[in-house]
């Protein structure tokens, strides 16, 4: 996947295109026993509070179809699963070890049976054109090699007046706030890694990978480049968080 020489960033590194799906992969199976109980450690508990109002601006309808892209451990599928049980969710990631423990906390957890499990990138959706009524990506995009190809192939998948919702880091607005919020990120996180689950590179990648993400407006530009007819964003703890919601055309 990607261009052989073109380059692009892996965190701070400056990487080859070919290879940046390899290193995110390396990450994700490092952390994905443990990626739950950092989650709640790393934010304080509050991405659970940041993916349920992700799932209240996406009106989900009683039957949509929905693919929730980067999966992961599956929280936003459970939460959807749980209030919409006739909706039709298929979650996915491009990881195995990452889908694989959203599979088997959806089955420990009963929230299996209107889920289906695919592994796939995110940049190149193996769906015919409007397939789904909803796409979601919860703190996946800043992941991708080409977040304009991923955007493009979530436009072509979704159906007429569809919605798309992506849950990511943002840009700080306050700059006080900011100073603060980099010195927790370079200095707490990767302790936070090493201490919990033995693994500071990864939560340095986390960092790293955030800095380097489109801020609110250029993400919003990108979203609007890709093809959606609307797109407006929410800014969640001063911009830490955002939520972008694009409808399609
Ligand atoms: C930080 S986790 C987010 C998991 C979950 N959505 C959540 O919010 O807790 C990011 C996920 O994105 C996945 N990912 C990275 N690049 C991807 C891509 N190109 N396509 C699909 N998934 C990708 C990773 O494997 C990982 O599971």
């Amino acid at each position: 996947m990607g261009n052989k020489n073109k380059k692009t960033h892996f965190g701070y590194q400056e990487v080859n295109e070919a290879d940046k799906s390899k290193y995110v992969g390396e990450v994700f199976t490092s952390v994905a026993k443990n990626y739950d109980i950092m989650n709640d450690a790393m934010s304080f508990g509050m991405h659970r509070l940041w993916k349920k109002i992700l799932v209240e601006l996406a009106a989900v309808g009683e039957k949509d179809v929905i693919l929730d892209i980067a999966s992961g451990t599956g929280d936003i599928a459970k939460l959807i699963s749980k209030e919409y049980p006739n909706t039709k969710i298929f979650m996915s990631d491009i990881n195995y070890e990452m889908l694989d423990e959203g599979r088997n906390r959806a089955i420990d957890e009963s929230f299996n049976s209107n889920c289906s499990f695919c592994q796939l990138s995110g940049e190149s959706l193996p769906f015919k054109d409007s397939s789904f009524d909803l796409i979601t990506v919860g703190f996946g995009l800043r992941n991708f090699t080409d977040k304009q190809k991923g955007l493009s192939e979530m436009k072509r998948c979704l159906s007429k007046n569809a919605r798309l919702l992506v849950l990511e880091f943002s840009k700080p607005i306050n700059p006080m706030f900011s100073r603060f919020y980099d010195w927790y990120s370079f200095n707490i996180l990767p302790k936070l890694g090493s201490i919990l689950a033995n693994d500071s590179e990864s939560y340095k990648y986390l960092a790293e990978s955030i800095r380097m993400h489109p801020d609110q407006e250029s993400l919003k530009k990108m979203i609007l480049q890709s093809g959606f007819k609307e797109c407006k964003f929410f800014n969640i703890l001063n911009g830490v968080v955002a939520i972008h919601i694009a409808y399609n055309d």
